[in-house]
């Protein structure tokens, strides 16, 4: 069995025992625990942290585990609705009102109930992920010398050189910040690029995460469309025209959802309109390490191609690693690299030495280049399986566009024109979800990913965080029924 599901289950059966011992009382020792459930010594210790973390059990080196006391006095509810009155009366001065809105964020984050196949994750599954090297190198990082010593603010030079080196062209160690994973480092650049209240071009559809903290930072989105060549040229110009805005937020690889690349000759252009414009570029390159086997050379990255200093880049090992890896790049040239450093610093200070340590020791590991050789060949592999899959049993749903990167599809809904087909306009996207969600699938509907009306009814279908090529089968299986429920 999984440890962390064992851990769990040992838990739950203690907790439920708890009743038999008085207030004080000592439980088992853990050597009776472990034969008694049959597990290892590390899943009981690990089982009893989880309940003194609850306040249920109070453990003594040497002494052994006790069920803790009841606190004598309850402590009063409080009453909290003052703070409704509070968190809205900031609105009325505002010209773009906050909102925070995490949803888009913790549906990619959160796991799904059991029994219920994950085609909603944002991130690769525990199988995927190279938890032997970076479980070695997590245990090697502490122990170098300095590990739990301040870092650098701007991040351990060699991390730095390390991404300087990957982000390409002239880019240095000097103009690269270590961030605490790729959604800190945009809320560092978008705060850092534009005032409250102003414009943020951003591709349409586009990540959920990125529209969230844009709102957040008061910040108002203005869609410009994407097509299977990335983001249109001739709209992204049109759009700076209207609206005067300085930043454009751009994933010129594998757009997340569309899965598209930007195309050659769209890259000079783009640069050349936002420069034109006085604005910058934010180049987010999320998943630069998901390109699928056997797919040809990969793009540089913008920055390789800017001197100029129009790009902001954000390159995250996460999407490659696991999400609780949270260790980015955020390059920079000119000016503006001051002030990107100074809100990091004022905000958090600095990402944790040790985890920078760890990157440091994965990156430089055999192991490293061996994992990113297996990931590739497993996403493809999967990649084609769910494609397949789908054209097999939903050929009504369109897949426009199939990715060489990434760990995503997207797909279209037919047309609300008449017919059963009525079903899927944008009320049917959230009823095809909720009869997925019934059948034990869980996806992710289109409608977030677009900052304004969308132009159709879309879902999309992550392939890295199910266990295997098995529970995709199952899962377009399952999406079939849930479609001929909600048609
Ligand atoms: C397009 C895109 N950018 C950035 C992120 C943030 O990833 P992280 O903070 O884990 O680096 C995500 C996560 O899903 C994403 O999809």
């Amino acid at each position: 069995m999984h440890e962390r599901s064992s851990v769990g289950e040992l838990a739950e059966q203690l907790r439920r025992e708890l009743d038999c011992y008085s207030p004080g009382g000592k439980l088992p020792s853990s050597r009776a625990l472990v034969e008694r459930f049959r597990v290892s010594p590390v899943t009981v210790s690990r089982a009893l942290a989880q309940l003194s973390a609850e306040g249920l059990v109070v453990t003594r080196p040497g002494a052994g585990a006790f069920r803790a006391r009841p606190h004598a006095v309850a402590e009063p509810a409080g009453d909290t609705s003052w703070q409704e009155v509070a968190l809205s009366a900031d609105g009325v001065a505002e010209l773009v009102p906050r909102t925070v809105d995490a949803s888009g964020v913790t549906v990619s984050l959160t796991t799904p109930p059991p029994g219920v196949l994950e085609f909603n994750g944002g991130y690769p599954h525990p199988s995927l992920q190279p938890e032997r090297a970076m479980a070695a190198a997590l245990a090697r990082a502490g122990r170098r010398p300095g590990a739990w010593g301040r870092p650098p603010l701007d991040g351990l030079p060699e991390l730095r050189e390390w991404f300087a080196r990957g982000i390409g062209g002239a880019v240095t160690a000097a103009e690269v910040l270590i961030a605490a994973g790729g959604q800190a480092a945009l809320a560092t650049a978008l705060r850092a690029l534009a005032p409250p209240g102003a414009p943020v071009l951003v591709e349409s559809p586009t990540y959920p995460g990125m529209l969230a903290l844009a709102r957040a930072a008061g910040l108002r989105p203005v869609p410009v469309p994407v097509d299977p060549d990335g983001v249109r040229p001739d709209l992204l110009a049109d759009a700076f025209r209207a609206t005067g805005a300085r930043v454009f937020v751009c994933q010129p690889l594998f757009q997340n959802p569309t899965g598209a690349v930007l195309a050659p000759d769209r890259r000079a252009e783009v640069l050349r309109i936002a420069r034109a414009a006085g604005a910058f570029v934010i180049e987010d390159d999320f998943v630069r390490r998901l390109v699928h086997a056997d797919s040809g050379p990969l793009p540089r990255t913008l920055a390789a191609d800017d001197p100029d200093g129009v790009v902001v880049h954000v390159g995250s090992l996460t999407k490659a690693t696991s999400p609780s890896f949270r260790v980015a790049a955020l390059a920079a040239r000119g000016p503006v690299l001051e002030r990107l450093r100074a809100i990091q610093v004022v905000d958090s200070f600095f990402v944790p030495r040790p985890l920078q340590e760890a990157a440091l020791e994965l990156v430089g590991s055999p192991a490293w280049p061996r994992h990113l050789r297996a990931l590739s060949a497993e996403l493809k592999t999967r990649r084609t399986t769910m494609a397949t899959e789908l054209a097999l049993h939903l050929p009504e749903l369109a897949l426009p566009h199939i990715p060489s990167g990434g760990y995503h599809l997207w797909l279209r809904l037919p047309d609300g024109a008449g017919g059963a087909s009525q079903a899927f306009g944008s009320g049917g996207e959230s009823a095809l979800t909720a009869a997925a969600l019934r059948n034990g699938v869980a996806l992710t509907p289109g409608r977030p990913y677009f900052s304004a009306e969308p132009p159709a009814a879309h879902l999309r279908l992550s392939f890295a965080a199910v266990a295997g090529v098995g529970e995709i089968t199952e899962g377009i299986r399952r999406l079939r029924v849930a479609c001929d429920e909600a048609l």
